[in-house]
């Protein structure tokens, strides 16, 4: 039995409260704080889960089932939950197996997976871990022609979709990131670097296995023409030079040729525009807080989206999702299938592949229990009859 399949097989760990709380002890602060935290006052981040609490349960008692069907049908794909993985940056710094162990642990949970363009894992790596759909998520870093090389490595290589983020014209602060020097650590000389070293040096088992990886990886899926693998410190500035609009959509299908997911949406209008130019699905989004403070929470935004929408395209949502309950309330309110984000990342963070799959049993088993506890024999048969929702809520 490895250390990471012993630390998740603790009778303690019960929730993603308790991953969050051994990926805080597993990996230096920078890390776990660029892992967990948000934008500016951090108030969409807090909201994001909070808001699960305004919408209560309305269970049927007195009923029992045999089996609860958790599957659902995602852009044509049969998925054995309704929950997929969100792309998450940089997990290779969360673990060395990063994406590929989280790619094969949502394959082997009969889920999909969707990679972030900030990996740092080859994309047929990734691919090739997975025995489930595999989704690519596009920024434009570098331009055209690196993202334009990047679809066709895709196309190649097997991946389902992809997946646009609308929310990143440049990247949010993160004030925790500034003050635990990321950016001295990532790039700065020596001596920038020193106040902030006794925090890597205080976790040597990270530190060990991250030096054994090859340290700060280059991002391999984002090659820039004539020059190869763009460095990770260049990744803000990129962002900002490359933000993604609506004219880039039809140039983006024209060569994907496949299903696109418009990710980051928040209102009916955006929704709407998402749909003219072509959207196979929508995924509402606030990046888990990390952008734009002060949006709504994900799931205050939901309802305007689904009644915009009107059921023309499949509505995905996340923000906040850390217990099967949550994902309960997402369906309820029109939502096809959640991402969750943060919620396998702790895993990962914490314990590695083990840690990732230890995170969608508990999902999966809260899942599982919330139904027979509300009297509801399937996902697809949630709606709203099972819960009670602010009456504004339906009204603005
Ligand atoms: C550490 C981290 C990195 C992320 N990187 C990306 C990314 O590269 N691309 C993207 O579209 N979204 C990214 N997201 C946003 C997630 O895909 C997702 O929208 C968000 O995590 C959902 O909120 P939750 O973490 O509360 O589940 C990232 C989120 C986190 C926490």
């Amino acid at each position: 039995m490895t250390r990471d399949s012993r630390s998740v097989a603790s009778p303690h760990v019960v929730s993603i409260a308790d991953f969050r709380a051994l990926a805080k002890r597993r990996v230096p602060r920078a890390v776990f704080d660029y892992l967990d935290g948000g934008a500016e006052g951090e108030v969409t981040l807090r909201e994001n889960c909070r808001v699960y609490e305004d919408v209560t349960f309305r269970p049927r008692h007195a009923v029992a089932f045999a089996d609860c069907a958790l599957c659902t049908r995602v852009l044509g794909f049969d998925l054995a939950l309704p929950f997929l993985l969100a792309p998450v940056g940089y997990s290779r710094l969360m673990h060395t197996v990063g994406e590929v162990g989280a790619a094969r642990a949502a394959g082997n949970a009969g889920t999909a997976y969707i990679l972030s363009t900030i990996s740092g894992h080859k994309l047929e790596d990734v691919k090739a871990a997975s025995s489930g759909p595999v989704f690519y998520q596009l920024y434009l870093l570098c331009g055209r022609e690196a993202a334009e090389a990047a679809i066709e490595r895709a196309r190649i290589a097997g991946f389902s979709a992809l997946v646009v983020t609308s929310d990143t014209p440049v990247a949010g602060i993160r004030e925790r990131d500034h003050r635990n020097g990321t950016k001295e650590l990532i790039s700065g000389t020596l001596l920038e670097k020193i106040p902030f070293l006794p925090g890597v040096l205080s976790h040597p088992g990270w530190l060990a296995s991250f030096l054994l990886d090859g340290g700060l990886p280059a991002l391999p899926n984002v090659v820039i023409p004539g020059q190869g693998p763009m460095p990770l410190i260049d990744v803000a500035a990129s962002l900002a030079e490359s933000a993604i609009t609506w004219s880039d959509l039809k140039w983006i299908r024209d060569l994907w040729r496949g299903p696109i997911v418009v990710k980051g949406v928040l209102t009916g209008d955006d929704a709407r525009r998402a749909i003219d130019e072509g959207a196979a699905a929508i995924s509402v989004s606030n990046h888990g807080g990390r952008q734009l403070d002060c949006v709504s929470p994900s799931l205050r935004a939901l309802p305007e989206v689904v009644k915009a929408v009107n059921g023309q395209t499949e509505v995905l949502m996340d923000g906040g999702i850390r217990r099967g309950t949550d994902i309960v309330k997402a369906l309820c309110l029109g939502a096809r299938a959640v991402l969750c984000g943060r919620a396998y990342a702790y895993g990962l963070a914490a314990a590695g592949e083990a840690g990732v799959n230890r995170a969608i049993e508990i999902l999966r088993t809260d899942l599982d229990r919330t139904l027979r506890l509300l009297g509801c024999a399937s996902v697809a048969e949630l709606d709203r009859t099972y819960v009670n929702v602010p009456r504004n809520w339906d009204t603005d």
